[in-house]
């Protein structure tokens, strides 16, 4: 895989994936949603990696959104392919089979905010500041940003950011539950770092079935949710990790996970 805008570290079952155009502020451009997409396809397969830590390079901004300079040619149907370009990346993200954290170091707007609802949970620096602005552009979010946002925060939050584009602070971004915790930026990566390795120690089967049961079950009825749920609670017992949290609760020891 030949990675030219993406910075990847894999260490301890962590996979550090820093997005670098900082000359552009990070804005996604077609090559780096390739990438992106291809890169997250092999970490998703990838038996060494556990957690996944995403974040932008500089300490501006996250991603500054979907890159403004490449939209100026294109008509109706180039925007519909790459609308579902962002949203078919963002997708894979969101159903990656390990926990995705968006560290936040600075702007994430239009499609930086939209890559950050996609990932699993936002960790915030005190700095950034999350919007979607592209009504300011004539255009409206493109990957993912109307239904996501939606759903997270409610429809009347996500219809006054989206209507006014108006930035939301982190200390707000926290206070309406965009992010689960805002700390001072030289603080960012290690808290990162501190959740993605507390991730790593546990069972990554039952970690993806959680996930999945997460997902599969947010939209539907509470009775079909709990349906999904009974379902992968199952699936758990039929992997080994299973055996051995258990044994090694009663046991007395600290549990080693295979992932099997
Ligand atoms: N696309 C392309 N280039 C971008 C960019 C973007 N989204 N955001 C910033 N840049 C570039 C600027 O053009 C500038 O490049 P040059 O030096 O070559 O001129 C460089 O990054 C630095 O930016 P600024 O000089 O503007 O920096 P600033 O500190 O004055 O302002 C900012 C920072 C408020 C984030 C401002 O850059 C900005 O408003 N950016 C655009 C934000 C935006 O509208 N995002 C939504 C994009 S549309 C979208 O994402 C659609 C979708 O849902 C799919």
């Amino acid at each position: 895989m030949n990675l030219n805008l993406l910075n990847v570290c894999i260490d301890e079952k962590i996979a550090t994936v820093e997005i670098n155009r900082p000359k552009a502020l990070n804005a996604l451009n077609s090559e780096l949603l390739t990438e992106m997409g291809e890169l997250f396809a092999s970490l998703n397969t990838n038996s060494e990696v556990g957690c996944i830590v995403l974040t932008g390079s500089g300490d501006k901004s996250f991603v500054a959104g979907a890159d403004i300079k490449e939209m100026t040619d294109l008509g109706e149907s180039d925007a519909l392919k790459m609308s579902k370009k962002g949203q078919d990346v963002f997708l894979q993200i969101e159903t990656c089979s390990k926990p995705v954290i968006a560290a936040v170091n600075g702007y994430a707007l239009g499609g930086g905010f939209e890559l950050a609802l996609a990932c699993d949970v936002i960790i915030a620096s005190d700095k950034a500041q999350f919007g979607l602005p592209e009504v300011s552009l004539g255009l409206i979010p493109g990957y993912g940003g109307t239904q996501r946002l939606a759903r997270i925060v409610g429809a009347q939050k996500a219809k006054r950011l989206i209507f006014s584009g108006e930035m939301l602070p982190a200390n707000l971004a926290y206070d309406w539950g965009v992010a689960t915790q805002v700390v001072a930026s030289d603080e960012l990566m290690a808290t990162c770092m501190k959740l993605a390795k507390k991730i790593v120690k546990q069972a990554p089967l039952a970690i993806s079935f959680a996930k999945q049961s997460i997902a599969n079950g947010y939209d539907t009825t509470l009775g079909e949710g709990l349906g999904i749920e009974s379902h992968f609670f199952a699936k758990t017992f039929t992997t080994n990790d299973k055996s051995e949290g258990v044994t090694a609760f009663i046991e007395k020891r600290k549990p080693q996970f295979k992932g099997n």
